[in-house]
């Protein structure tokens, strides 16, 4: 792979070797001449709305404050140290999906979403840590980071926000517009804005252990076959009525041990599981569908695109989007995972796809999961 200017020209291969989940990468000059994606009143009106997730801090009197969206008020763009962030910015922003899908040198079941900040001077969200990576691109004027290594990750309790008790900064760094900082989870941070100031956080995904459990037994519980019901052919009459005859509990038990999952039951609930959409994630229908015959043409001059939104994801034959899987034939696993890497077929692409493949493009496109090119 070759050189990446995002990743101050070294590789994604040697990004991920030495910095990735290791230690900080300051980036300076990431992408020459960035320019923000969107204004502020655009920002502003995206955190009005329910369906988008924001939020609000503000620091008075030294006094931490959150509220959660939609913001229907903002304080004055004269009044000093308050934050407004918005998450999921590329779902209705296609230059903001554009910029998260430069960050897909790392897989998409890992990428989350672009968070757009937006602080008034000495803004920011106070000392803490993420559990997650981080890319943070300063998009408009500047803003002041201090980060440490430290292992005290103590947080004041009592807080609506997570701050740290004990923050010893140990490098800062002003960001510049088109200066990005990688950070690595639980690394400690604060970012001051110098003035008014946006950042932009590429954000990413890691389920809890415990997340994925309960979300895969759920899963089995749609899954498993477990014909005939409990019998006791050879019971004892009842000494103590009320205990549970141990007979039973190893016939229970023989019974629940044949339950059991393979590679492939994996496969399917993870693809399923990482590509459906967020709770608050809603698809746009074509305000006028076209029918069939219409779309097959259309698409075979223009092509098709997935919404921003549409979280595609394959793994062998089993063809994942939206939370819904497939299990495809050779030949349409091609046309599909074009589609899913490209995120764009071509007419000529488009042709070689079989009419179960084509229809379902054209349920995809009715519901907005899909769009013409
Ligand atoms: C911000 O953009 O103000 C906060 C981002 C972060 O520290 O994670
Ligand atoms: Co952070």
């Amino acid at each position: 792979m070759k050189k990446l200017q995002l990743l101050g020209n070294i590789t994604p291969a040697q990004f991920l070797r030495d910095y990735w989940h290791k230690k900080p990468l300051l980036i300076r000059n990431a992408i020459p001449g960035f320019k923000p994606l969107l204004t502020f009143s655009k920002l502003a009106e995206a955190a009005t709305k329910n369906h988008v997730e924001s939020r609000l801090v503000t620091l008075s009197d030294g006094q931490w404050d959150m509220q959660h969206g939609p913001l229907t008020e903002l304080p004055p763009r004269t009044q000093r140290e308050w934050t407004m962030l918005v998450q999921g910015v590329n779902l209705f922003d296609e230059k903001a999906d554009a910029l998260l899908r430069e960050f897909r040198f790392l897989p998409d079941a890992r990428l989350d979403d672009l968070m757009v900040s937006y602080a008034t001077d000495g803004g920011g969200v106070g000392p803490h840590f993420d559990s997650y990576d981080v890319f943070l691109l300063q998009a408009h004027g500047k803003r002041r980071w201090k980060i440490s290594a430290q292992q005290d990750l103590s947080l004041v309790e009592g807080l609506p926000l997570k701050i740290l008790s004990n923050f010893t900064p140990e490098q800062e760094f002003v960001l510049e517009p088109g200066d990005m900082l990688y950070l690595p989870p639980h690394y400690a941070h604060d970012g001051i804005a110098e003035g008014e100031c946006m950042t932009y956080s590429i954000g990413f995904r890691s389920p809890s252990f415990q997340e994925i459990g309960e979300a895969f037994l759920q899963f089995m519980a749609d899954s498993i076959d477990l014909p005939g019901r409990y019998a006791d052919p050879e019971l004892q009459p009842a000494k103590n009525p009320a205990e549970i005859p141990r007979e039973m509990l190893t016939s229970i038990t023989e019974e629940l041990n044949k339950v059991r999952w393979d590679e492939e039951d994996v496969t399917v609930f993870f693809g399923e599981y990482m590509s459906e959409p967020k709770h608050n994630v809603f698809f746009t229908p074509p305000a006028k569908p076209l029918t069939v015959g219409r779309f097959m043409e259309t698409a075979a001059k223009r092509g098709l695109k997935l919404s921003a939104k549409t979280l595609m994801l394959y793994r062998g034959k089993h063809v994942f989007i939206n939370g819904e899987s497939f299990a495809v034939s050779r030949a349409d696993k091609i046309v599909l995972d074009v589609l899913a890497n490209e995120r764009r077929l071509t007419g000529e692409q488009l042709a070689q796809g079989s009419d179960d493949v084509l229809e379902a493009l054209y349920t995809w496109y009715s519901d907005g999961w899909v769009e013409l090119g």
